[in-house]
């Protein structure tokens, strides 16, 4: 016999079904035991009557989360048990055998709630049972739906997905980057992007006009409820586009998704608000304004573009960019605005300098960034020549970006949503760790797979790394 998905059984009342799945509940009342299965696609209710004393036995054995596969007749709930509003509740299974596939051992917590009563240290550690409650199992499902409807959108609009490397050399966007060691090449080290920025802007170059990537970043950082070590950006870039011009995709790209998927929300503002950094500070005192006008609405979003950032801020002990005296408040690869164009040549006025520079913010989160790239090459380099950089080190570590500009690069701009943010907020989700499959702690620890973890002698002897303890 075929298996039949829990969700499909309803209508075959009357036939015999094969059903494949988890021990959900199990209620031994002596001469019958009731079981509710569970698989991918739902739960139902089963029997098994004393009538077969087979399968009784077995009943009488299992536990919760064991793995089993039964052959059933579906039958008509008697009138007095059906439930309406849940799935299957007008029928249930009458079990006549019952074959275990897998024990299990009693599992660490109840995962029937939405969990968020356990300690989240033991979730993560069992991560793998934690996946099995309704509520990460629709979040890991939207979160899929969701990146294909992206996808699905911008392919129509002729962007192109490209993957770009993981492994290669730092690229600024305020954090530390992870490195990783080089066995060929001892002492040398490879970096693992922050963004893809310098990628999407050499494929500009390279002609490729319109670029998306759903693509892993890895910073460094200090990890809080919005902040993972390891996350994930919807990145873009388009060639000869105005800012206006990414702006509009996005917030088209954002209104069709969200009324696709999620069409219990409500989107307050249409076309969304655009704030200028400065009236952001003097009216918020931040540049993340939550604008909503019923902060207890679940289900309102309220967008806004905030726009005309000062390109340079003084460097502190957080600027990890900066050598000199200034360093980027977003990104050095941003273009300085027109009319501050001379200044940014002559290193004037430099506090003064705004960027064509835009966020994009959600409820009181910054859920995306982009700006115009600079794709002149002598005004790139005064960006790096304000932060201190010497000629050597600009040469050095930005040399191909200053030589691509050289090589007929078109005029392009961009933008990165933080997908964990969105879906975050649109799941109602109080952090992004419940969003990712297998997120890492506060700490920034992997409490599943134990990392991170020593390396062993060997591997460090090949690598010609010694532990300075
Ligand atoms: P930015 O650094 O602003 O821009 O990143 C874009 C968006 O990514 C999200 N984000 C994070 N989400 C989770 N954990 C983190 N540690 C984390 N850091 C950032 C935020 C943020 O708005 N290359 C540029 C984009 C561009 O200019 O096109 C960049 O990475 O929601």
């Amino acid at each position: 016999m075929q298996r039949t998905l829990i969700k499909n059984i309803s209508p075959l009342v009357g036939s015999e079904v094969l059903v494949q799945g988890w021990i959900d509940v199990r209620r031994d009342q002596g001469k019958m035991v009731f079981l509710d299965l569970r698989d991918y696609t739902g739960k139902i209710q089963g029997v098994v009557l004393p009538n077969h004393t087979e399968a009784l036995d077995v009943a009488q054995k299992l536990r919760t989360e064991w793995v089993v596969e039964v052959t059933a007749q579906v039958n008509e709930r008697p009138e007095k048990n059906i439930k309406a509003d849940v799935v299957n509740g007008d029928v249930e299974l009458e079990i006549l055998s019952i074959q275990v596939l897998n024990e299990a051992e009693t599992p660490a917590f109840d995962i029937s709630t939405d969990g968020l009563e356990v300690g989240e240290t033991v979730r993560m550690e069992y991560k793998y049972l934690d996946q099995r409650r309704a509520r990460i199992q629709r979040n890991m499902r939207t979160r899929h739906r969701v990146i294909k409807y992206i996808r699905d959108y911008l392919d129509k609009e002729s962007f192109t997905e490209v993957e770009t490397p993981l492994l290669t050399n730092p690229t600024p966007e305020g954090a530390r980057s992870y490195l990783v060691p080089s066995r060929i090449y001892p002492g040398s080290f490879y970096a693992l992007p922050q963004s893809p920025q310098q990628y999407k802007q050499l494929l500009m170059v390279g002609g490729l006009e319109k670029y998306f990537q759903i693509a892993r970043c890895m910073r460094d950082e200090d990890t809080r409820g919005d902040r993972q070590p390891e996350f994930t950006q919807l990145d873009i870039e388009m060639s000869f586009a105005t800012k206006e011009e990414v702006r509009s995709l996005n917030e088209s790209l954002l209104i069709a998704l969200i009324s696709s998927l999620f069409p219990e929300k409500r989107i307050q503002t249409v076309p969304f608000p655009v704030i200028t950094y400065k009236e952001s500070m003097e009216k918020y005192g931040n540049d993340r304004p939550d604008l909503r006008e019923d902060k207890n609405d679940p289900n309102l979003l309220s967008f806004a573009w905030i726009v005309d950032f000062p390109f340079f801020e003084k460097t502190g002990e957080e600027n990890l960019d900066g050598t000199g005296e200034w360093t980027f408040t977003h990104n050095p690869f941003s273009k300085a605005q027109d009319k501050y164009k001379e200044d940014l040549l002559k290193k004037e006025n430099v506090g003064e300098i705004i960027a064509e520079q835009y966020d994009i913010t959600l409820n009181g989160f910054e859920i995306g960034g982009g700006s115009i790239r600079e794709h002149n090459a002598d005004a790139l380099r005064k960006v790096f020549e304000i932060m201190g950089y010497s000629d050597e080190r600009i040469d050095g570590n930005f040399g191909h970006m200053l030589k691509a500009l050289k090589s007929g690069c078109p005029p392009h701009g961009g933008i990165a949503w933080g997908l964990d943010r969105l879906l975050m907020i649109l799941l109602n989700e109080p952090n992004i760790r419940e969003v990712i499959a297998f997120p890492k702690t506060g700490e920034g620890k992997d409490l599943l797979m134990e990392s991170p973890s020593p390396a062993p002698e060997k591997t460090l002897k090949e690598l010609k790394i010694s532990i300075n303890k």
